[in-house]
């Protein structure tokens, strides 16, 4: 019975749109009328600065984190894996939000967090790969596509566990997914690359 209230306080959790409540609330205006028409973390920062998507990418982060705490204290003595689908399931908040008429964001801080909460090592792998594409490529998309895809090897180095890799993988899919547009944009060479200072997109 926990875990499903659990699953349940981890959908709405990671369903809170940050980043559209963020762009209405500063200009009132819908974020996902504008740059890739994303809620996550880039697009705010396209919209209203870069220091405002390092904000929303917090509490994005938050939004995967928190659950899976909550997870690990109530159910202390349950499997790994368990914990896992708690986050599983902030990232499907995130990403098919019930605020937003199940339309949302790509998952990806809200991925960060969750990994953050499950595997530190794994989490600081990823982090180390998407700052460093981020930061040099500056192509964002690619930075968490290549990201999230060294979870299922970074898991199933670190825990040994199947069914935590085979969630990793899924995780990995998502992404796959929800970056659909920008894969497309990518093998056209059409990707535009983000610039990560202060500047704003008009
Ligand atoms: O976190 C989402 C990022 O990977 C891509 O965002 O707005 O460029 O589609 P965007």
């Amino acid at each position: 019975m926990a875990f499903f209230v659990l699953i349940l306080v981890a959908y709405l959790i990671g369903s809170i749109p940050t980043g559209y409540l963020f762009t209405k609330a500063i200009l009132n205006v819908d974020i996902r009328d504008y740059g890739s028409g994303n809620v996550g973390a880039t697009n705010v920062a396209r919209k209203l600065g870069f220091k405002m998507g390092a904000a929303v990418a917090l509490i994005d982060i938050f939004k995967g984190f928190l659950p899976v705490m909550i997870g690990r204290n109530i159910l202390y003595d349950s499997p790994e894996y368990l914990i896992f689908i708690i986050g599983f399931f902030a990232i499907i908040g995130h990403d098919w939000s019930v605020f937003l008429k199940f339309d949302g964001g790509k998952g990806v801080a809200t991925t960060f967090g969750v990994i953050l909460g499950l595997n530190f090592i794994s989490f600081l792998i990823l982090a180390i790969i998407w700052l460093s594409i981020a930061f040099t490529i500056k192509i964002v998309s690619l930075a968490s596509i290549i990201g999230i895809g060294s979870l299922p090897i970074s898991i199933w180095f670190l825990t040994g566990s199947g069914i935590e890799t085979f969630m990793a993988f899924l995780l990995f899919l998502f992404v796959l997914y929800t970056h659909r547009e920008n894969i497309k944009r990518l093998l056209k060479g059409e990707e535009k690359p983000i610039s990560l200072g202060s500047s704003k997109e008009k």
